[in-house]
């Protein structure tokens, strides 16, 4: 009986002292006030069961790295047995030949294992990132498909966010959580039924530090997590701040808002590093404790199996050799990595699950603006514009038109004109439906623009917009945004017909010339008039021009205005002028105030009913 008593001491002071730890942990957790939860609103199970759509038509892939896997699992169950083996072979026999073969035996178990290695490493790494991939190109694209109200209440950061950190959080649980976690549970299993065919004692020996893992472990997942989100949280906050603020840096110096801006960046870099510092602490407290555990159970390894030995113990009918203690010495090593590495991996895998939901709730939502099921293309479009009592709120209830009636004939040249914030943006971009009316109708040549394709009544229209948005690139592939098929002298054509010739041929490369982002190398009239050719080479029917108010130089004006003047032959123009010295001619002028039409007529109409035209051209004229 006596030589049980060790065991029985190990087991008894191991189970004690997981029950004091957990009651301590659990009595902490009572005292704590409920903290930072941010819980998650999908389940596990849905979660894995869209990644597992992505992951589909991968599964043979799948299948292949798990058969691999399953081989150099083999590794680590067998090669500590060998290495007792050998141990014991050369303490008592020296048989050459033996040897050979066991060393033999084992080089090619470790090759094989390492071959297997790689190509898992390899085939998961290429799948992981064409599912990657995918992902991100869904999530880009259904971005893309939202409307402009639902793009505005979306952080830009946060999308950045979404598209870019958030994938690769999961592109890490296709290549090495989910591998990792059935192989690490396999390694134990296995390692554990190696140990009980070998021997009991020292087996139950082990088993003894289980209970204690397993508190240490959930104990540690449970902090881990919490640590995980915050850091994510306090990037996606960085994020945020930065892509907003780095836009708006120039007015952020001309204010001489730097320091302010500074405190504020360096209040939440303070965060992240706090949070970060924190799970740097989480980790670096369990690892070592996992490690004292291994030492510890090591240790009485070789207090339970050096004793056994020496004294020729039985443990039911078992007996204890020097091979053992080796091959057991390498089974707690066995076992520990994998725990270690479950415990950690356990909370990845839940980062990337968090991940995977937040990627998910923004392809969840549902785009405000899509085409009815029986909307029609328009190969043509004559150009008949008409609103019918239009009402419309970019929020609830704040009316911005407020029963908007007008009509247009196909060839017309119609302005807009009202003071600022009276709706005259607004109901140009409600035109190519970027955002949907609440009441009311419009129609394009008599077809309500609710039934014909978003697509193609967007390819009948040419909007130069307030302020034009350029794309880092070139000059050429500012005009053309991915048309095909056009050749240098058909650009040029077109920016010689809008006067943006002579500007571009002066620069070093031509239609080459790089643009940095958002094209801040080109002047306000130099963007204008790539604007205007980049609208007029994708052949518009009807033209859409929202008059920028920045100030331009007299020589570029004189040169906008006479593409004006040219490009209002195209077809139907719709345009909002801040000089009404340019909107003399045209054929309609809309007067709006705080989104009504309270005057509509030509230039001398107008000008004879002195009402609120007449007030504004008296103002401009002096
Ligand atoms: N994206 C938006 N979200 C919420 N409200 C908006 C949005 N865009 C414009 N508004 C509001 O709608 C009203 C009309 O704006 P709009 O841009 O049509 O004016 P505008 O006549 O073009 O003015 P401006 O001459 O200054 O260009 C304004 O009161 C503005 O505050
Ligand atoms: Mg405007």
């Amino acid at each position: 009986m006596h030589e049980y008593y060790p065991l029985i001491v190990v087991g008894l002071t191991l189970i004690l002292s997981s029950v004091l730890f957990a009651a301590a942990y659990l009595l902490y957790k009572r005292t704590k006030a409920p903290g930072d939860e941010n819980e998650r609103k999908m389940s596990d199970g849905e979660v894995i069961r869209r990644l597992l759509r992505y992951a589909k038509p991968y599964r043979f892939h799948f299948l292949l790295v798990l058969a691999v896997m399953l081989l150099s699992t083999c590794y680590s169950i067998f090669s500590p047995i060998l290495v007792g083996q050998i141990e014991e072979l050369v303490k008592n026999s020296f048989d050459l030949p033996e040897l050979y073969r066991l060393l033999a035996v084992y080089a090619s178990l470790l090759i094989v294992s390492l071959i297997c290695m790689y190509v898992q490493a390899i085939v998961l790494q290429k799948t992981g990132q064409k599912i990657i991939s995918r992902i991100r190109l869904d999530t880009f694209s259904h971005i893309e498909s939202l409307s402009h109200i639902q793009l505005n209440s979306i952080p830009v950061g946060k999308l950045v966010t979404r598209v870019s950190n958030d994938p690769n959080h999961i592109s890490y649980l296709f290549t090495n959580i989910l591998v990792n976690l059935l192989k690490n549970a396999l390694v134990i299993v296995g390692v554990l039924t190696a140990m009980f065919l070998l021997n009991l004692e020292l087996s139950l020996m082990v088993l003894c530090f289980v209970p204690f893992m397993a508190v240490i472990t959930v104990i540690f997942s449970k902090y881990s997590r919490r640590v995980h989100r915050r850091v994510n949280n306090a990037t996606t906050e960085i994020n945020t701040f930065l892509s907003e603020n780095l836009s708006g840096i120039k007015i952020t110096q001309i204010f001489n808002r730097e320091e302010k801006k500074t405190a504020d960046f360096r209040e939440r870099s303070q965060t992240l590093k706090r949070f970060k510092l924190q799970r740097t602490f989480v980790f670096g407290v369990f690892r070592p404790v996992v490690y004292m555990l291994y030492i510890a159970s090591v240790l009485c390894l070789f207090y339970l199996g050096g004793k056994g030995y020496i004294q020729d113990q039985h443990f039911f009918g078992q007996v204890i050799t020097s091979g053992t203690v080796v091959t057991f010495y390498l089974f707690i090593s066995r076992f520990y990595n994998p725990i270690q590495e479950l415990a950690e991996q356990f909370d990845l895998l839940q980062r990337s699950f968090a991940s995977a939901e937040k990627i998910f709730s923004v392809l969840d939502i549902e785009p405000a603006i899509r085409d009815d099921p029986d909307a029609v293309d328009l190969d043509s479009v004559r150009g008949e514009i008409e609103f019918r009592d239009v009402w419309f709120a970019y929020k609830p209830d704040e009316w911005v038109l407020k029963g908007v009636s007008f009509h247009i004939l196909p060839g017309q040249t119609v302005a807009f004109v009202g003071s600022t914030g009276s709706g005259k943006t607004t109901i140009l971009s409600l035109i190519c439906r970027n955002y949907e009316i609440q009441k009311g109708q419009i129609l394009i040549d008599g077809i309500d623009i609710r039934k014909i394709r978003i697509s193609s009544l967007r390819s009948h229209f040419g909007q130069m917009l307030q302020d034009v948005f350029l794309f880092s690139g070139d000059i050429r592939s500012n005009i053309l945004l991915s048309k095909e098929g056009v050749s240098d002298e058909e650009i040029m054509d077109v920016c010689r017909y809008v006067n943006a010739d002579s500007f571009i041929s002066k620069l070093e490369k031509g239609l080459d010339e790089p643009v940095r982002e958002r094209g801040n190398n080109f002047s306000a009239g130099q963007r204008q008039l790539i604007s205007f050719a980049r609208t007029l080479i994708h052949r518009p029917s009807v033209i859409i021009l929202d008059e920028a108010t920045a100030n331009i130089d007299t020589e570029t004006e004189v040169l906008i205005q006479d593409s004006l003047e040219k490009i209002r032959t195209i077809g139907t123009t719709l345009m909002v002028a801040h000089r009404l010295s340019t909107i003399q001619h045209s054929d309609n002028i809309i007067v709006l105030s705080k989104g009504q039409i309270v005057e509509q007529g030509t230039h001398q109409q107008l000008l004879a009913e002195k009402g609120k035209y007449y007030r504004l051209y008296t103002i401009q004229t002096g």
